[in-house]
């Protein structure tokens, strides 16, 4: 594999930074690239004073034909240097979105998900002469359709809470994570400010759009590459989720002040950021569990407090009057009429210790608690 240096900030233009770089050498690309918002003049407020929204020269090109010509650039570099089972981000607004979506999709990459980031404090449309603009899009593609690629999916439902109540989830309560993500604009302590106290950056996205998409899309000690890095938001992330990181940015102040916010960034690794939720327990089998005397070969199984079956040296199922063999996760489907050929066996069958039913799942995490030092969380 390509090895980069990490760790750093490169003061530079992306395009032609990205052509130093090795191919796939880069595991998740978050970019922000410029909007081309348009905005032409000065916007006020209705109380007349003036909004300092993104009217900034690293917003501006000249036709569609340039910003198409310089998103083109731009994303053929990101998906050369992104590796076969890396992903990429891309976040806009309505002005840039679809035309980024549609190069996206001409250069070849497969989109995974578009994510709706719903503010839920957006800036108001002070005129009242539109509706109040309160999202971006997301859109997560990966190289090639072919591809496989990082997907923390028990920890993106821990980290859910657009879609469960606190109290539910206070309760253990998961759902899927969806893709309507609620979160506020940047505010607070987390805005950089400049040195008279004004906001560094039009365009700083909050940490936690960032801390869902590295926790859900990447691995500890992962690159994750951001070419428009502005306030250093992704590498801030990635530095403190325990990743490598490598930003660029053209514009020699903001990389001070994010090289500033980067030194003050400390390293906070818990069970989101190792994705401790997706750890696959370690492969055992029945006849591995029955030599160890965890399950015993004639011992009969149940299902809601009746027994169905026999369970054989070979960790199946058997019923004598039918004179049927079948594995634990056909059996149960059989025996619930399910429409699925097999439902999760380990969900469902029971054994009897001690005069009361458990699960056999039950018994397996004890297996692999005491004997291979396993446990579930
Ligand atoms: C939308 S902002 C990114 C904001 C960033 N995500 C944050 O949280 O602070 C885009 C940034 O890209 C930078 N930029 C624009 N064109 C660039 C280029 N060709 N190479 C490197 N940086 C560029 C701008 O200076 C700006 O800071």
């Amino acid at each position: 594999m390509n090895n980069i240096e990490t760790d750093r900030i490169i003061c530079g233009d992306c395009i032609e930074e990205m052509k130093k770089m090795p191919d796939q050498c880069v595991d998740l690309i978050f970019a922000d690239p410029p909007y081309w918002l348009r905005v032409d003049g000065v916007l006020h407020r209705v109380n007349g004073n003036q909004y300092d929204g993104c009217d900034d020269e690293w917003d501006k090109f000249s036709s569609i034909e340039d910003y198409k010509k310089f998103t083109k650039e731009w994303l053929s570099q990101c998906k050369r240097i992104l590796k076969k089972n890396g992903s990429i981000w891309v976040i806009g607004g309505m002005q840039c979105i679809y035309t980024i979506g549609a190069m996206m999709q001409e250069l070849g990459f497969w989109f995974i998900n578009d994510v709706i980031w719903f503010k839920k404090n957006p800036t108001p449309n002070f005129m009242g002469t539109r509706l109040n603009n309160s999202h971006e899009t997301l859109i997560w593609a990966i190289k090639d359709q072919k591809d496989s690629y990082t997907f923390n999916y028990k920890t993106a439902k821990e980290l859910n809470t657009d879609t469960v109540s606190e109290k539910a989830y206070a309760h253990g309560i998961r759902k899927q994570l969806g893709s309507v993500w609620k979160i506020p604009l940047c505010q607070g302590v987390e805005r950089i400010k400049d040195k008279d106290g004004q906001k560094l950056h039009s365009t700083q996205k909050p940490e936690t759009l960032l801390y869902r998409i590295i926790a859900i899309n990447s691995k500890i000690n992962d690159i994750v590459f951001d070419p428009f890095g502005g306030t250093m938001t992704t590498a801030v992330m990635a530095k403190k989720m325990g990743r490598r990181y490598l930003s660029i940015e053209r514009d020699e102040t903001y990389c001070e002040y994010g090289q500033k916010r980067l030194d003050n960034t400390n390293i906070s690794v818990g069970n989101i950021e190792k994705a401790i939720y997706d750890t696959k327990p370690p492969r055992v089998t029945f006849e591995e569990m029955i030599s160890n005397g965890y399950f015993t070969v004639g011992e009969k199984m149940y299902y809601q407090g009746k027994p169905y079956y026999y369970l054989t040296k070979e960790g199946k199922l058997y019923q004598e009057n039918i004179n049927e063999t079948i594995d634990i996760h056909s059996g149960i489907a059989k025996v619930k009429k399910s429409k699925a050929k097999r439902l999760n066996g380990w969900d469902y069958w029971e054994v009897c210790r001690d005069g009361h039913l458990i699960l056999i799942d039950t018994i397996r995490q004890k297996y692999l608690k005491e004997t291979k030092g396993y446990e579930q969380n």
